[in-house]
């Protein structure tokens, strides 16, 4: 086995890294990459992560070339076209902008439920913005019964960068926001994941607190 030649900034909780985790495990390539640990918010940056994305955002990866790419669709796109196997996100068509729209979709979640966390885990309780909340767990919210209304068929065709990516907000929608109790208004959702979780790409990249 050779060394990785990739160096992927990475916290094992944020569902933003773990898409990247999971397409790595997906198309074999996760011997390909080293993973340097961050522990940063938005108030407390990762210094070394600053050198290679002003935003202090992960996930960022350095390439073998010295470069760097961000953000987790930029680098899901490029490692996609870095493996021999059918593309996780398709090439072109209809089915490329509908699939990244998906994908959008489950980001949105995702950034709601991160911002929400930071809310909720790092400010004073009684500096709580309560109708900001309410409108983050709203995003949450619609964007869950779209999916449960329009996409389980498309969701269970493939694993693909739209799967992917609404499975590691649902698990992070587990990890942090158990309240959210997405399950009882979702319920095909619901049984599209519990299958999906069961993937070794899932199984290997679980976040645990
Ligand atoms: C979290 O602990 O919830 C978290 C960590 C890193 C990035 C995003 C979220």
């Amino acid at each position: 086995m050779s060394a990785p030649s990739m160096t992927l900034y990475h916290n094992p909780l944020s569902p933003f890294v773990r898409k990247v985790m999971v397409l790595l495990h997906e198309t074999g390539q996760q011997n390909r990459v080293a993973l340097q640990n961050c522990v940063l918010t938005p108030v407390a940056p990762d210094l070394a992560l600053l050198d290679d994305n002003p935003l202090g955002k992960i996930p960022a990866l350095r390439l073998a070339n010295g470069n760097v790419i961000h953000d987790s669709r930029v680098i899901l796109d490029y490692l996609d076209h870095q493996h021999v196997g059918n593309p996780l996100i398709p090439r072109d068509g209809s089915a490329r902008w509908r699939r990244m729209t998906l994908a959008s979709i489950a980001d949105g979640i995702m950034d709601a439920a991160v911002l929400t966390r930071y809310e909720v885990a790092l400010r004073a309780p009684e500096k709580h913005w309560d109708e900001w909340l309410d409108g983050q767990r709203d995003k949450i919210r619609r964007a869950l019964a779209l999916l449960e209304k329009d996409a389980i068929a498309e969701l269970t065709s493939h694993f693909d960068v739209a799967a992917i990516s609404v499975a590691c907000a649902l698990g992070y929608l587990d990890l942090r926001h158990p309240d959210v109790d997405w399950r009882e208004a979702n319920p095909k959702l619901a049984g599209w994941y519990f299958e999906v979780s069961q993937r070794a790409s899932m199984l290997a990249t679980m976040p645990k607190v």
